[in-house]
């Protein structure tokens, strides 16, 4: 097992997100309610501390999404593999994402989400990588911009492992 060492230690994270959380509720009118849809399984971790940094009426949910051919193949097709559960009409919604790659997935799932009518449609990514992108996507807020390296931790996966770690971390041998 490769040994993952610490690219962004967990109280800097803590920290970002606490300020992403302030700088969300600014922007929204005071008393407005905000829904947060979360992509799984990656963006739990970061739904979690976000929604504690935040005192605005908050309710949420959760998407899970597959990419056919991700690494081998700009197709961008992605595929739902659990829905939302509740309309997103009139509501303002926010997808919550780990990370921002080639955009692929966030395109596509920002095209449909847009289409189910909401009040306001924006994206928060804990991380970026700009020199990865295929596709043009805008996200609204972004926690970090990194090199293109790889990463895990913090919902972050390896073959389904190291999402548990408190911080972010870029795999040695990687
Ligand atoms: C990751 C991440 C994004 C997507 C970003 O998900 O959570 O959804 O890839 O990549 P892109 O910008 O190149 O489309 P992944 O498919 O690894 O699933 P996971 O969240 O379950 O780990």
């Amino acid at each position: 097992m490769p040994m993952p060492t610490i690219l962004i230690d967990a109280p800097t994270i803590h920290e970002r997100i606490r300020a992403m959380a302030a700088e969300i509720e600014r922007e929204y009118p005071s008393g407005d309610e905000i829904h947060l849809v979360a992509v799984l399984k990656g963006g739990f971790m970061f739904l979690a501390d976000l929604v504690r940094g935040m005192s605005a009426d908050v309710t949420m949910d959760f998407m899970a999404l597959s990419s056919y051919g991700k690494g081998t193949t700009s197709s961008g097709q992605v595929r739902v593999l659990k829905d939302l559960d509740s309309s997103l009409e009139s509501r303002h919604v926010i997808i919550v994402e780990d990370i921002v790659d080639t955009g692929l997935t966030l395109h596509y799932l920002q095209d449909i989400l847009r289409a189910r009518a909401p009040k306001s449609l924006r994206t928060a990514c804990l991380l970026s990588k700009p020199s990865r992108r295929q596709v043009d996507v805008h996200v609204d807020y972004i926690g970090f911009t990194i090199e293109d390296r790889f990463v895990v931790g913090y919902g972050l996966d390896y073959a389904e492992k190291y999402r548990n770690l408190p911080y972010i971390a870029v795999l040695e041998g990687e």
